[in-house]
């Protein structure tokens, strides 16, 4: 086994830091080249401490220390000493006194946006995870709670604008141009949520009643000029604060709360105390800007950072082993708060779509890790699928165990227990297991094993006793994870999980069966919550007049691989009747699944264009689906999922065995087409009745209405014919928002056709000013299917509209196309393997994160053909043997090699 893996650190490794921290002050004045960083620590030591004389060791990086003082004491040689990031205190320490440090930092060139950084309109901050080590000295860990001070000195012209976390409490001019502001917060809190601003920036303001009655002044900066993409935001924070007081309880505890929008930003946004930062990304929207997605995200995300005031601020974590205490729970939250907004179904089926694309093949990978990983290289790559999706779908299921009412009791009892303190995992359990009365000891293997578990189910029905029983088997194998940490003699103990299987029996003309059984007295409901916890587990139902189609997993109740034997006519059965709108889809997608199968198989034994493999009856059950959306009760967002064959990279994975990509990609391709053509009328009348003609709002409904109508101009397109293309054009020329003409885009970009090189330019040439539409034109030209894809994708990284440094950019033009563009990144001459390899080499020097992020498209690279896996070798080889390679990088390649 290789050892290039760099060093990882152990969760039972995990000991209370030797001294605490009640206050932080601090000063930052940001001048022309640098800031300089004065930090006052009133510290004291830690009477938790497991050695009552440990050193005082802070942290930091890239950070020139100048002077340090001991209770005003300036500290000579031989009193501290600084060895790589860290800086030791050699002088005797009383019991409690105040540290003073200053140091030099250098923002402007800071291209890792950890810290304090540079960006167009000025100086911003992102400290999570590490990222205050690389402003002062400290004990950057989140179980030290303080309270801050900053005061922030920069010009007044350029940057008019000076945030903190919490209140105002002061702010004046100062000679030479400068201004001043000091902020305060009056809640402790860990380093990682600490942030400042100092920029030039417009200001959209609102209030905010709370239930109690206190008025919450609201927020939103962005980029001057920008003020007329803000009000959604804003709209979206104000439904945030009322959702957590219904339905949780939980109200704004501050005066201020802000969100800073910046266009240089590794993630999404960052919940940071009263002082949110944000990527524009999730900010800014206006019709003809921003699609009905973008719109629909920024109500998340908004809703995701204002729900971690209390999951996750209020509450924090002990360490970074316990990201998803507060990352899962507050996905979930913001799930359930999408649930309510917008249609259920759709934002399930969506969620579902995630976890797969993303976290079923991060399971199956070399990074696998559980919800709580046991041990890390680099705790910034864990911000994963597996510890957002996976941990939501954790929490997710504790809620359909114990019900709504107790998990609710639940949540009342974590905050009373653990308000304004730093926690694990098992504290949250805990009050879920108290509050609820349910033993949740098994279930907490979710928090310690890794892998998607596979649940076998068979149904068999005995006439004559009218008996339908189901036996379940759950399967869950060792990933690389537990193999790592075998061999590295940390075994993690494995064992059956404790899962909700949600079902329904449906008859042969699609009703719903009453369920009792074996043993109880009278059938509670058509809908049961099964409480699997065996191996393997049979559950009987009785009085069941003939064979039931059963109706599995409604909702997706556990976060598993379902295997059963369905029919396609028993699919066929679930997907015009099952009354859970997840199961109907799903029916479909196995169907398309199934059949796709088939056709891969016949195109690798050369067969795939006689289309044989197509069932006939297929493109009926595809009519039948597309007609429901018009009939009473029918919903043309649920059918525009419906309509989506299942993604390429969804059926990678769902392959047993080598993966053939160009087959894969030919077998949906050719399905498409068989469908556009079977379908050609059904599909235009349904593209021309679904016209919106009221004003663009992104509601449910319409913003439905034109996800089917685009699923059906996707379609048409594929006939490409002059009356297809035609259409699309028109589309384009006319739509008014920017959903509309996305999809239009989308259409013609596939094709290497003049009409697309045409839309590209005058697209580009109107929204060259606004960044983020300059993101679409990127991306929907990375994820093309169009032959010259990667020449097109090599050649834009030298346009002026790309800019390597800006993460929005290097994610629409990179990222995207190793990661959602499988034909091209796994071309068989290997240009797709070095393109990613050229590109994470180039991003590792600037900024390590977003280059671990681009690495992670390698992870599947033991899934291909032997040509392929020495093709994607070689470049993994070639990013590792790099000198000064980052950790974050270092570990990904590492543990991709070693698999
Ligand atoms: N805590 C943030 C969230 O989920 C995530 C985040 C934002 C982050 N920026 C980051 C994590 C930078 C790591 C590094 O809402
Ligand atoms: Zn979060």
């Amino acid at each position: 086994m290789r050892t290039d893996t760099p060093q990882a650190i152990y969760l039972k490794d995990y000991t209370p830091p030797a001294f605490l921290i009640e206050t932080v002050d601090l000063d930052v004045a940001i001048e022309t080249g640098h800031a300089t960083v004065t930090a006052a620590l009133a510290c004291h030591r830690n009477p938790a401490a497991a050695d009552p004389s440990a050193a005082l060791v802070l942290t930091g990086e890239e950070l020139k220390l100048e002077t340090i003082r001991l209770d005003g004491r300036l500290l000579g040689q031989g009193e501290y000493a600084l060895c790589d990031d860290r800086l030791l205190i050699h002088a005797e320490l009383p019991e409690s006194f105040t540290l003073t440090t200053v140091s030099t930092i250098n923002p402007d060139g800071n291209t890792q946006l950890s810290g304090l950084y540079r960006s167009k309109d000025g100086y911003f901050t992102q400290c999570e995870a590490e990222g205050f080590r690389r402003i002062t000295w400290f004990l950057d860990r989140p179980d030290v709670m303080a309270k801050y001070t900053v005061t922030i000195h920069a010009d007044k012209a350029q940057f008019p604008v000076l945030l903190g976390n919490g209140n105002p409490v002061g702010a004046g001019d100062e000679e030479g141009g400068r201004h001043w502001a000091k902020w305060e917060d009056p809640f402790r809190k860990p380093s990682y949520l600490f942030a400042m601003v100092a920029a030039k920036l417009d200001m959209l303001e609102d209030w905010f009643v709370t239930k109690s009655g206190r008025k919450v002044r609201c927020a939103v900066y962005v980029e001057p000029g920008k003020l007329d993409q803000c009000g959604h935001a804003m709209a979206a924070l104000k439904k945030s604060m009322k959702w957590d007081e219904d339905v949780f309880g939980l109200e704004m505890d501050l005066d201020h709360y802000m969100i800073v929008a910046v266009g240089d930003f590794n993630m999404g946004a960052m919940e940071n105390k009263g002082l949110n930062i944000f990527n524009t990304k999730y900010v800014l929207a206006r019709p003809d800007t921003a699609t009905d997605i973008d719109f629909q995200n920024i109500d998340r995300v908004v809703a995701h950072e204002y729900f971690h005031n209390w999951t996750g601020n209020r509450v924090t974590c002990r360490d970074w082993f316990q990201l998803s205490l507060k990352e899962g729970l507050t996905v979930f939250r913001d799930q359930q708060f999408g649930m309510d907004m917008h249609s259920a179904g759709v934002t399930r089926i969506q969620e579902v779509r995630t976890l797969r694309t993303a976290q079923f093949p991060e399971d199956a990978g070399p990074m696998a890790h559980p919800i709580r990983p046991a041990s890390y290289a680099e705790i910034n790559n864990f911000y994963s699928a597996t510890v957002y999706e996976k941990g939501a779908e954790v929490i997710r299921m504790i809620h359909t165990l114990i019900g709504k009412d107790a998990f609710r009791k639940g949540m009342d009892l974590y905050f009373a227990r653990h308000d304004g303190q730093a926690v694990t995992c098992e504290d949250f359990v805990a009050a879920m297991q108290d509050a609820s009365g349910l033993d949740l000891t098994q279930f907490k293997r979710w928090y310690n094993q890794a892998g998607t578990p596979k649940l076998v189910v068979r149904g068999a029905y005995d006439a004559a006793t009218k008996r339908f029983t189901l036996d379940v088997e759950q399967l869950y194998p060792a990933t690389a994870y537990e193999k790592r940490l075998e061999a590295e003699g940390k075994p993690v103990a494995r064992g059956a999980y404790h899962l909700p299987l949600v079902l329904g029996l449906l008859d042969a003309d699609g009703r719903e069966l009453p369920l009792r059984l074996a043993g109880e007295t009278s059938a509670a409901g058509t809908q049961r919550v099964l409480s699997v916890t065996e191996d393997r587990q049979s559950f009987v139902f009785e009085d069941i007049a003939a064979a039931p189609v059963p109706s599995l997993l409604r909702g997706f109740s556990a976060p598993v691989v379902l295997d059963y034997p369905y029919t396609a006519a028993e699919l066929t059965h679930l997907m015009a009747h099952d009354s859970d709108a997840f199961c109907r889809w799903e029916a479909g997608q196995r169907l398309a699944t199934d059949i796709l199968t088939a056709g891969i198989a016949a195109y690798q034994a050369g067969d795939g264009d006689s289309l044989a493999w197509i069932p006939t009856t297929y493109a009926d059950a595809i009519r039948a689906l597309l007609g429901s959306a018009f009939a009473p009760g029918g919903d043309p967002a649920l059918v525009a999922e419906a309509l989506a064959l299942p993604s390429e990279v969804v059926l990678i994975e769902a392959t047993d065995g080598t993966v053939d990509p160009d087959a894969i990609h030919a077998a949906r391709l050719a399905l498409r087409r068989h469908l556009a053509r079977e379908l050609k009328g059904p599909l235009a009348a349904a593209y021309h009745e679904l016209k919106v003609d009221a004003p663009y709002s992104p509601e449910a409904q319409q913003a439905g209405a034109r996800a089917l109508r685009n699923a059906c101009l996707g379609y048409l397109a594929e006939i490409d014919d002059a009356e297809s293309r035609a259409l699309v054009m028109t589309q384009f020329d006319t739509a008014d928002n920017m959903t509309d003409t996305m999809a239009a885009l989308a259409a013609i970009a596939q094709f290497e056709l003049a009409e697309r090189d045409d839309a590209l330019a005058r697209f580009l040439d109107k929204w060259k000013d606004e960044a983020l539409v300059v993101d679409k034109w990127l991306m929907v030209q990375s994820t093309a299917r169009a032959a010259d894809t990667g020449q097109r994708v090599r050649a834009l990284l030298q346009h002026p509209a790309f800019d390597i440094k800006n993460p929005n950019k290097v994610y629409a033009l990179i990222r995207a196309f190793c990661a959602a563009n499988p034909k091209h990144f796994h071309a068989a001459d290997g240009s797709g393997y070095a393109f990613a390899a050229d590109a994470i080499l180039q991003l590792d020097a600037m900024n390590p994160q977003v280059a671990s992020r681009i690495a992670r498209a390698f992870d599947r690279w033991r899934k291909f053909d032997t040509h392929r896996q020495s093709l994607a070798r070689v470049q993994l080889a070639r990013i590792q043997s790099q000198n000064g390679l980052s950790r974050d990088v270092a570990e990904v390649v590492g543990k991709a090699l070693d698999s």
